[in-house]
Order: C-alpha cells, then sequence, then structure tokens
C-alpha cells in the first residue's frame, strides 16, 4: 500500500496558507505517495483544486473522506479536529505553536497520533531547507514594512521636486533577527533612513551590512546575549531599563518603528510604553509583529490596528499569510523537504530515523507520549 498524504483546507482565524502546492504534489506523487487535497484547500492561496487535481491529487469533498486513512496529514495550523480524526499511528506535521498550545500535545499523545512540528528552532545547516521560522519570518518582515507604508500618510524616499523638499521616513527596527533584517532591507530599498536595534552583537554587522545604523545598549551582558542556538537570551531587570532609556530617546525622533523581538518559548520583551508612544510625532507608525506572543508595544492589540496619542498601532495577527501565495510555497518545499527525510522512496513506506537530530527537534509525541524534552510532562525534565 502506498503512503497516503492528506493535506486539509485551513480552519483557523487568520490562516490562508496551504501545507502543500502543485509542485510540491507532484514532487510528493513522484516519491511514490498518493496525495488527498481536500475541496477548497489552496483557495485562500489561489490555488484551484484542478491544479491540485493536474499535479496528481485527488480531490476529497470532505475533511473526514481526506483525513480518515492518512498515514500523513499535512497542514499550516494543525486543530484539535485533525487530531481526533485522524487514524492512530498517523503522522500530522504543522505548525502546533507547542508553547502556547500544550493541551494540543497532549491530545495527540493520547490519540496516538505522531506530532511532528514545524516551528523548528534548532538553526543547524542541515535543517535550513525545512526552516518555516525563517520563510515565514522573512516574508512577515516585507510585509510589516509593506503595512507601515499603507498606514503613514507621507512617503518613504526623499523627493526633491519643484514644490519643495520631502524629508525620507526614518524606520527604527527593533529585533534584528530574520523578519528584522528583512525589513531593514525592504525600508532601505523604498528610501527610508534606517536604524536598529538587538540584544545580539551578531546582529550589529548584519544590521550594518544592510545600510542600517546599528544603536543598543552594547554592554558586558549584551555581549553574552546570545545563547548557543543563536537566540536572544531574556536579558536582566538592569539592561532592560538602560535599553528603555536608550529606546526613549530613540524612538521619539522615527516615523516608523518594526518591532520583532521574540525570545522563544516566553512572552515577548515589552520594549515600547505607552510614553514612550505618546513621545512620537501625530502620523507615525508602529508594527508589532510579536503581537502574537504578548506585544512589543504596550498598546498593540492582536488582530487589531488602533490609534493612540495620534499613531497608528498595527498589530496584524500571522502576518506571513498575509502573503498567502508566497507563503504557502515556502512553507510548502519546507514540508516537502522534510518529508525527504521521513518517506523511504525505494520501499515506498514511511521510515523515520527516530536518532536523527531533526526528527528529535520536531518529534512531540510517539506511541502515546510526549517525547519532546522541552514539552515533556516528566517532572524531572520539567524541573531541568
Ligand atoms: P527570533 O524570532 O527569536 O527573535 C527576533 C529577534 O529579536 C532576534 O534577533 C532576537 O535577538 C531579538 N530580540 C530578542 N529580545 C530582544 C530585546 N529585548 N531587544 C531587542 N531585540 C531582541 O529570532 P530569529 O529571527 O528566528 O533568529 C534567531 C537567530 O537565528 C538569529 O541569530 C538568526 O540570525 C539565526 N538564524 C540562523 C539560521 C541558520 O540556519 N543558521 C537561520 C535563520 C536564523
Amino acid at each position: 500500500m502506498p503512503v497516503t498524504i492528506a493535506i486539509l483546507k485551513e480552519t483557523a482565524d487568520y490562516e490562508k496558507r496551504v501545507a502543500a502546492t502543485p509542485d510540491t504534489v507532484k514532487k510528493l506523487v513522484a516519491m511514490g505517495t498518493d496525495v488527498v487535497v481536500e475541496a477548497g484547500a489552496g483557495d485562500a492561496s489561489s490555488i484551484s483544486d484542478s491544479l491540485f487535481q493536474d499535479a496528481g491529487a485527488r480531490i476529497a469533498s470532505s475533511k473526514s473522506d481526506a483525513l480518515g486513512k492518512a498515514d500523513i496529514v499535512l497542514k499550516a495550523q494543525v486543530s484539535k479536529e485533525d487530531i481526533d480524526g485522524a487514524k492512530s499511528g498517523a503522522m500530522i506535521v504543522g505548525l502546533y505553536a507547542p508553547y502556547q498550545n500544550k493541551d494540543l500535545i497532549q491530545r495527540a499523545a493520547d490519540k496516538n497520533v505522531i506530532a511532528f512540528y514545524m516551528e523548528l528552532e534548532q538553526r543547524i545547516t542541515r535543517a535550513h531547507a525545512m526552516d518555516v521560522l525563517s520563510s515565514q519570518s522573512n516574508l512577515a518582515g516585507y510585509k510589516a514594512v509593506l503595512d507601515a507604508a499603507e498606514h503613514y500618510n507621507r512617503a518613504f524616499p526623499m523627493m526633491m521636486t519643484a514644490a519643495g523638499t520631502i524629508a525620507p521616513a526614518r524606520v527604527f527596527v527593533m529585533g534584528a533577527g530574520v523578519a528584522g533584517l528583512q525589513a531593514i532591507a525592504t525600508a532601505k530599498r523604498l528610501g527610508a533612513v534606517v536604524c536598529a536595534t538587538d540584544v545580539r552583537p551578531a546582529s550589529k554587522e548584519q544590521v550594518e551590512s544592510l545600510g542600517g545604523t546599528f544603536i543598543a545598549v552594547q554592554d558586558e551582558e549584551f555581549k553574552a546575549a546570545e545563547t548557543a542556538g543563536g537566540y536572544a537570551k531574556e536579558m536582566s531587570a538592569d539592561y532592560k531599563a538602560k535599553q528603555a532609556e536608550l529606546v526613549e530617546q530613540t524612538i521619539a525622533k522615527q516615523d516608523i518603528v518594526i518591532t520583532t523581538a521574540l525570545i522563544p518559548g516566553r512572552t515577548a520583551p515589552r520594549l515600547i510604553t505607552e510614553k514612550m508612544v505618546k513621545s512620537m510625532k501625530a502620523g507615525s507608525v508602529i508594527v508589532d509583529l510579536a503581537v502574537e506572543s504578548g506585544g512589543n508595544c504596550e498598546c498593540s492589540i492582536a488582530g487589531d490596528v488602533v490609534m493612540k496619542h495620534g499613531v497608528t498601532i498595527v498589530g496584524h495577527k500571522n502576518v506571513a499569510s498575509r502573503l498567502a501565495t508566497d507563503a504557502s510555497s515556502l512553507y510548502a518545499k519546507n514540508i516537502l523537504n522534510l518529508l525527504g527525510l521521513v518517506i523511504d522512496k525505494e520501499k515506498k513506506a514511511i521510515n523515520i530515523d527516530w536518532n536523527d537530530d531533526i526528527i528529535k527537534g520536531i518529534a512531540l509525541t510517539k506511541e502515546g507520549n510526549i517525547i519532546h524534552p522541552n514539552f515533556s510532562q516528566k517532572p524531572a525534565q520539567a524541573a531541568e
């Protein structure tokens, strides 16, 4: 029996992506798998059922028809209905937001499905091609600048006209990881004067190489702020106070602020207070990309655009999904690359190497247990 792969229609609010494209379906079929797509799964990404069909997929008229017999289920955002409808032993690959959705992981264990989460935290070279955090953050960083431009009642580039000169927009990017660096590059391309901040020393050179000015409290703590995995640590109260002072001085001179600062598994650091918002000029714009993790700005509201002290604060959810076609295309490729590791093309069967570092990094559940060390309920591991 060939491996059956189901691609389901997304049901979460603000989710327009789909976990496969005609291109990846063709490749999955070439690997000897049967691909079933739930009708309408690609609609929000401008991919019709007939394009999936042309690529070799069967279209299932209902979710249960697609899901019931599948060995592998592909999703953007995994829901409890996906887990409940999957057969025992099936693998569900998708985004679980595992730090926020511990119940979902437990449910996957209880239902004996193999949950593979694509929010791969380990940034090892072999995992690059499966790195959803990067592929989606990159798009989000770009879109954040376009969202800012939409709400900014002025132009980005300097314009010298017979009627007078327009000054360039001043853009401040807070958090210079994948999304932040793309935001810097996009704002530069639009002609803005850009500065950026981060707590990781490695980001200084990256910001400068994109033409941005690097601003940060560069003390001893800053020099040690990057974890072995390349992520930021939560900073001390003392550092946060010094950083707040610097941000306060910088922010009042900016027209646009894009915030992207995150710490894996924790609430996003609060970098902009209401007092700082008040210090900005009327007509300024803040885009908070961290809004779904608690927000970098005190005044942002998840899923909303609000006006506070004359400043527009944009808090869109799932920003990558606002570029659904590209986001789906990159996400689907990330998944395809992962499936290359778990499907044996010769035997046309699933063959998981549970000792592979990539598999260890993404496997949440197996045989009724939560096996990922970050989410396991075992007291000894939790304490660690
Ligand atoms: P992220 O999404 O976890 O955080 C975004 C940015 O916010 C990070 O640059 C982080 O340092 C910064 N940040 C956290 N707390 C902050 C604070 N209090 N103030 C200011 N900034 C703060 O990070 P992302 O974008 O996922 O990147 C994490 C690391 O992974 C980076 O070093 C990036 O270059 C690296 N990376 C490595 C890849 C690889 O395969 N080698 C691929 C992609 C990213």
